[in-house]
């Protein structure tokens, strides 16, 4: 297919700095909202020392990113079918090697995405929590990186954290901040607020809001039943939320209008670190 021909591709990294903020959740309950909307979405679980998305949602999947490093299955073997057609490709849980992925498997990955005949709309990636070479290498290599953090002062300084590495080594200064658990509204402006001042007066980079979502039942219910909060309870708070911030994505303008899978991949090797 000729480069003029193909897709524009987003590629959208979720990341926060601080583990067990909801980088998880937010990413598989995004997927089906972005789906919903006539996307295809693929979620692809760069936790890959610790992956859960699978656990989340309940897949059954025979093979993990580790059977494509050892070059046992290819790309399109690994990628499984969640709910409301949307597509995952697992991580592997308890695997401490993939925690720091080597020049070999960073290359393999590459080479594996350069050849999936894919048909995507959005790639979304969930990575791992703290500030590891992994991390920076997914959100370099994605167009839009979404900050989750909550209102935990230790979630707010590890979004500073990694924003603040993200800048000063790679010269990042696009992020999008999501709030989560939240008591309401004002409080996810406020830790906003906050977090942009930081930003603003220590690095000169301007951040943009992309929404709240309260702290709510329905989401560790749901993880419980192993489902999205989005499809097993569609009208909580978090759902409403999650909507509302689905359609501010889909409806933004991509910056990077030339966003092709060979963006994303350029970006992978931008990124070799
Ligand atoms: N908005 C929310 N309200 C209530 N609980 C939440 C919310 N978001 C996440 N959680 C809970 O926090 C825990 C960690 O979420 P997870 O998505 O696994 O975080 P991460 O991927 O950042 O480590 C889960 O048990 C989940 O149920
Ligand atoms: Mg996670």
């Amino acid at each position: 297919m000729d480069i003029a021909e193909r897709k524009t591709i987003r590629t959208i990294a979720v990341a926060s700095g601080k583990g067990g903020v909801g980088k998880t959740n937010i990413t598989a309950n995004l997927a089906i909202g972005l789906s919903r909307m006539n996307n295809r979405v693929l979620v692809f679980d760069a936790d890959l020392g610790l992956s859960n998305i699978d656990v989340i949602l309940n897949l059954a999947n025979k093979y993990n990113i580790n059977h494509l490093f050892n070059g046992e299955k290819q790309l399109k073997d690994l990628i499984v079918e969640g709910p409301e057609g949307i597509l995952v490709l697992p991580a592997s849980s308890g695997i401490q090697e993939l925690t720091e992925l080597d020049e070999f498997q960073r290359l393999r990955l590459i080479e594996e995405f350069e050849s999936y005949d894919n048909g995507i709309d959005y790639l979304l990636i969930d990575t791992s929590s703290g500030i590891s070479s992994n991390v920076a290498f997914f959100c370099m290599a994605a167009q839009e990186i979404v900050i989750v953090t909550s209102a935990e002062p230790t979630a707010m300084t590890d979004a500073y954290a990694l924003m603040k590495v993200l800048f000063t080594k790679y010269q990042e200064k696009n992020f999008k901040v999501l709030v989560n658990s939240v008591k309401n509204e004002r409080e996810g402006t406020d830790v906003f607020r906050r977090l942009s001042t930081a930003a603003e007066r220590f690095l000169s980079i301007s951040l943009d809001y992309i929404g709240f979502i309260p702290l709510d039942s329905s989401v560790p219910n749901a993880v419980r039943q192993q489902r999205a909060f989005l499809d097993m309870y569609p009208d909580c708070e978090a759902s409403k939320s999650i909507l509302k911030i689905t359609d501010r994505i889909n409806s933004a303008e991509n910056n990077n209008v030339k966003g092709t899978l060979q963006f994303f991949l350029g970006g992978l090797l931008k990124a070799k670190c």
